[in-house]
């Protein structure tokens, strides 16, 4: 059976977790594929609100099983948290399975995206300073500790002792900052062991069990294709690749199970931390949106910065992750505004382009070229069916379709599980 891609088409915070909380209960299993706490994913459902930063996005669901997958990173600490919060919420989460060989971010991880952060001064990255980055290079350095390796006690102390050998001279040595107890540190950790112990599992052959026997799998991104540490606006990026390919590593499912990838956009664009935003706005409309759209991070609580709906990026997403369709969130956001614009393309030192110009100087230097279009001045939250809902947001709706060439399938009208309108 299939596999569905949800992804980010943006710079995140799109409203992944509100799409694929809906997508899940059609299916079985619900794999997150890459990132780790730096997202923040919330769910409303009956008014109540839900802040996940590890566990998929399905976890609401009796009938799903919630999967971390391989390509992520997972704090123990903040996965245990995460569980207790849901289960003290009356959530079950009994059927959570972790891979083996998803990699650890331990305190050392967060103390140097810390340091790297304050080291870069104004040129600093704006890093959730989770330990996201530390972690997938000390993976890629070899040097990373899996999940599986805290399953055999003495492997974990030797890999942690050799691991805290090379990172303690860089704390000390170059940053004069405090080394880790390495002693302290591995007791905090086995404390937990046995917490841990019944969610790790092998999450590829469950995967691929639950594929081969007609279950529906929904491969979930988090951050999204403009954070992708290689096709995202580098060096303001996240460190893996939350692109639909990546769900393909992060899950250890091959390309041919995955026939639908659902991008997800908001109906405008926000950006947390640093780095290039063509259509960023300031003043009193950027003020509105953040307003109305409660822009502020789920976990770190920054501003998000704002802007104008960007085909430019979207047509570029759509290439990136072969979207065969987008859910458009956050469209009554827009509900007060007397006219909304989309930017078609960019006018860069002197000359117009309608494609993503792969020069990060010409991104920085790209002026939007917008078209703007009638508000539709209609409150939208309680439309549930395309019927309903007024010219001027059809026609938005359509203009995107257009300028991407992709169908648009769902469009959300409100952060609850129902408000949401179904094309299809
Ligand atoms: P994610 O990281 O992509 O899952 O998105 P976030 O959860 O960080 O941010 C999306 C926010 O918008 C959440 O607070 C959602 O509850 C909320 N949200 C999602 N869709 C809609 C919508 O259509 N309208 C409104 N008003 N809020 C929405
Ligand atoms: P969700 O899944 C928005 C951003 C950070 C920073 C950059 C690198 O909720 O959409 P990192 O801590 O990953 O090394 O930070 O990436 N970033 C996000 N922005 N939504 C997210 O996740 C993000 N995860 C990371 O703000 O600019
Ligand atoms: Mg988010």
């Amino acid at each position: 059976m299939p596999a569905t891609v949800v992804v980010g088409t943006q710079w995140g915070d799109e409203g992944k977790g509100k799409f694929t909380d809906l997508l899940a209960s059609g299916m079985s299993t619900v794999v997150r594929y890459q990132g780790g706490h730096n997202a923040g994913h919330t769910l409303v459902v009956e008014g109540e609100k839900f802040a996940l930063q590890l566990v998929p996005s399905g976890v609401l669901y009796d009938h799903i099983t919630p999967v971390i997958g391989n390509g992520v990173v997972v704090d123990p600490f903040v996965l245990l948290d995460e569980v207790e919060m849901l289960q003290s919420r009356g959530i079950d989460c009994s059927k959570l399975k972790v891979s083996g060989n998803a990699h650890l971010i331990l305190p050392y991880h967060q103390r140097l995206d810390e340091l790297y952060e304050r080291s870069l001064g104004s040129q600093k990255l704006g890093t959730t300073k989770r330990g996201i980055g530390p972690a997938y290079a000390d993976k890629a350095l070899r040097v990373g500790i899996r999940v599986q390796d805290l399953l055999d006690e003495s492997i974990f102390l030797k890999k942690l002792e050799a691991v805290l050998e090379q990172t303690n001279k860089v704390l000390t040595k170059a940053y004069d900052a405090e080394p880790i107890d390495g002693e302290k540190l591995a007791k905090s950790v086995l404390a937990r062991l046995a917490d841990l112990k019944p969610y790790i599992s092998d999450t590829v052959d469950l995967v691929h069990t639950e594929l081969e026997s007609g279950g529906e799998v929904l491969l979930e991104g988090a951050q999204a294709t403009f954070l992708d540490l290689d096709h995202g606006t580098y060096p303001f990026v996240t460190s893996s690749s939350p692109i639909a390919g990546g769900a393909c590593t992060g899950a250890g499912v091959g390309p041919r199970y995955i026939n639908r990838v659902l991008g997800i956009a908001k109906a405008y664009v926000t950006r947390v931390g640093s780095g290039p935003f063509p259509t960023e706005l300031s003043g009193d409309i950027a003020e509105t949106m953040i307003e109305r759209g409660q822009e502020f991070g789920t976990n770190t609580g920054r501003k998000r910065r704002v802007g104008w709906f960007d085909a430019v990026m979207l047509r570029h997403a759509v290439r990136l992750n072969s979207l065969s369709e987008l859910a458009i969130t956050k469209l009554d956001i827009l509900d007060e505004f007397e006219t909304v614009k989309i930017c078609t393309g960019y006018e860069v030192n002197g000359s117009k382009t309608e494609k993503l110009p792969y020069h990060q100087s010409e991104i920085h230097a790209a002026q939007p070229i917008y078209t703007e279009f009638q508000g539709w001045k209609t409150d939208l939250t309680e439309i549930r069916s395309a019927d309903d809902l007024p010219v001027e947001a059809k026609t938005f709706l359509s203009a995107i379709e257009d300028l991407v060439g992709v169908r648009v399938s769902l469009a959300s009208t409100g952060p609850g599980r129902k408000q949401y309108v179904d094309f299809s």
